[in-house]
């Protein structure tokens, strides 16, 4: 598993006013939106392309266009979907796919509880879309859900990261021979008892939507 910390002065001053206690909700789904839109510009990166044979008003050229079959793009419920406009401005051809996680309190297991995705993914790149890595689990469960219906390349946007649940993610995928990438805007210190990042930004679905 690669991680990559986006490092740039935009990222930083947005996720800054995104972390505020005092940034109400509306502020703070537009600015996890361009927040979102700038990590898709690093997460892409790899995104496959094909030669794409075209006239110019000038001349014929060889350009480049995104490869079929498109890529997919998975919001994780509840706050994966206030990242899921910022994602789609920079990938507006993609198909999208959901998926409903939630632990399960007997086993601590990360379970579905919903999920609306093709039921063949070979040959696919999916981009998962989870505002926080905090313990990983979920993180893992749903790269396992896709890897298992044939997805053969897997890139995680995350607004922030804790170092256990990277390391958490990174064990659980032992042995996956499906590349995986989590690109983040910060890898900040820890988690705390509750599970929650710290500092973090507290609760994404809370501040995304105003409600518990
Ligand atoms: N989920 C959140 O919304 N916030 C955290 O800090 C951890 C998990």
């Amino acid at each position: 598993m690669r991680t990559h910390v986006v490092d740039h002065p935009l990222v930083a001053h947005k996720l800054t006013v995104l972390r505020d206690q005092h940034t109400d909700s509306p502020t703070f789904r537009r600015l996890a939106d361009e927040l979102v839109t700038l990590l898709a510009y690093e997460a892409t990166r790899e995104v496959r392309v094909e030669p794409d044979d075209i006239v110019t008003p000038v001349a014929p050229m060889t350009g480049t266009k995104l490869a079929s079959p498109k890529p997919l793009v998975v919001p994780i419920l509840r706050a994966g979907l206030g990242m899921l406009d910022g994602m789609m401005r920079l990938l507006p051809t993609a198909e999208v796919g959901f998926l409903g996680m939630v632990r399960n309190e007997e086993t601590l297991e990360a379970a579905t509880y919903a999920e609306r995705l093709p039921d063949d993914l070979s040959g696919r790149q999916c981009y998962v879309l989870d505002p926080m890595l905090a313990t990983g689990g979920t993180l893992a469960a749903a790269i396992r859900f896709l890897t298992d219906r044939g997805a053969d390349h897997i890139t995680c946007v995350c607004l922030l990261a804790a170092p256990e649940g990277c390391d958490n993610l990174e064990r659980a995928l032992e042995g996956l021979e499906v590349p995986v990438t989590v690109v983040t805007a910060a890898m900040d210190e820890r988690l705390n008892e509750k599970g929650y990042i710290v500092p973090g930004l507290g609760d994404a679905g809370d501040r995304l939507y105003g409600v518990a």
